[in-house]
């Protein structure tokens, strides 16, 4: 099976042996605590499942500075987007050892991890902004990504971190909320060599399905695994608990039994374009991928990067940094001179007329008004699920 990132074994931080897990649970009740931020308590889930394998916790801005400008860590680990615990209250853990990090995004702020705090830093706005041009490519706050980065904080609390639990992902996902260690595992044991992810924050639509069987056809794989994304997105994107029954009932109807398994992860999304790709591949191999699929504008937003920049990027470090590889696939899209869904590069004497294509915002207008989606654009049980969700 494929090795996971910059380790022999995968790392997850959560603390699997539940009596060593109560005696934390008593411990961080009497610690001084913080309630972290959403973007903080993704990184945690992340940490905790195996994903961000082979970091211990959350980065110091040396480390973020570092992973910024040369998506290595000061020891050397390729890492594409800084992992970090920001905030704006220092006052409870300013001078503290060991803490809590409670959970935001669950009533009465539980416990979500303890952690060895090694250092709290000032980051200046000046730094931040520096960050976020070489993360992001922009400082614009109308990109969502930055909108929320900007306002996650000016201290930089870092550390390693045990984690105890998984937030709301197990309970409101369960069954699609996965581990990388259990990903693994399921991978291992339906036997599995070649393994391709899907990376999606979307009802999966016609060419969201095709690319997923060019993939799978063209690299002789043995499976596919749909990795959805769970946690918090920009507004007006698609809830994940409607977008999961969109994609368990096309995966039901339209693909061969056992060659798909569909899961999800605990994490929100960046909206990085190029560096998210990075990271969505380098979890992907911790989770036992062999192959991730790149497409046209992969956890892209807006005018803010190329169609395939994306898949470039994979060029540009090293070869060898990271052991799975990317399926890079064209802009696809439904034919109607030849009535199926196709990569547009791979098609000769078409016009853009001749293709069925639908922004996410033509889309969100059409359910609105109460119009189905085209067939050629979306299975008709797809759409009817999305039209339920629109309409109540
Ligand atoms: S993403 O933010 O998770 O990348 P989305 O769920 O829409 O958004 O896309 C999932 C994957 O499918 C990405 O690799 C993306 O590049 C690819 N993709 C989506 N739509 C198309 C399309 N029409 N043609 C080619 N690739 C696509």
């Amino acid at each position: 099976m494929i090795k996971p990132h910059g380790s022999e074994v995968l790392k997850p931080l959560y603390v699997a042996d539940e009596n060593a897990r109560k005696e934390l649970y008593t411990e961080a009740e009497s610690l001084p605590s913080m309630i972290i931020n959403s973007a903080a308590a993704a990184n945690a889930v992340m940490l905790g499942g195996g994903y961000f394998t082979p970091l211990n916790g959350f980065m110091t801005m040396g480390d973020a500075v570092s992973v910024a400008e040369s998506m290595r860590t000061e020891e050397g680990i390729f890492w594409p987007v800084p992992i970090l615990n920001l905030t704006n209250k220092i006052d409870e853990i300013k001078g503290v050892s060991r803490i809590a990090l409670r959970d935001p995004n669950i009533a009465g702020n539980p416990i979500l991890a303890i952690m060895d705090v090694h250092g709290i830093e000032v980051i200046s706005a000046k730094k931040k902004d520096a960050i976020a041009e070489r993360v992001f490519g922009t400082t614009d706050s109308k990109h969502p990504g930055i909108s929320v980065f900007k306002e996650l904080g000016n201290y930089c609390v870092s550390g390693p971190i045990q984690v105890l639990n998984f937030s709301y992902f197990e309970q409101d996902f369960s069954g699609t909320f996965k581990t990388a260690v259990e990903i693994r595992r399921d991978i291992d044991d339906l036997g599995w060599r070649k393994v391709v992810a899907f990376q999606t924050r979307n009802p999966m639509h016609r060419a969201h399905e095709e690319l997923c069987r060019i993939a799978m056809e063209r690299l002789d794989a043995d499976g596919i695994v749909i990795h959805m994304l769970l946690g918090k997105l920009k507004e007006g994107d698609i809830p994940a608990s409607v977008r999961d029954s969109c994609i368990r009932k096309m995966v039901d109807i339209y693909f061969p039994v056992n060659s798909v398994i569909v899961n999800g992860y605990g994490f929100d999304m960046l909206y990085a374009g190029p560096r998210e790709a990075l990271l969505h591949a380098l979890f992907r191999q911790n989770m036992g991928a062999t192959h991730l699929i790149v497409g046209r504008d992969h956890a892209g937003v807006g005018d803010y990067y190329g169609a395939f920049d994306a898949q470039t990027i994979f060029d540009e470090i090293p070869s060898g940094t990271l052991e799975i590889e990317i399926f890079a696939a064209d802009h696809a899209a439904y034919s109607k001179k030849l009535n199926r869904v196709v990569m547009m590069r791979e098609v000769t004497d078409h016009e853009l007329d001749d293709y069925v294509i639908l922004s996410g915002t033509r889309v969100r207008e059409l359910l609105s008004e109460g119009v189905n989606l085209p067939p050629e654009f979306s299975r008709p049980e797809v759409a009817s699920i999305l039209m339920d969700h629109y309409q109540s």
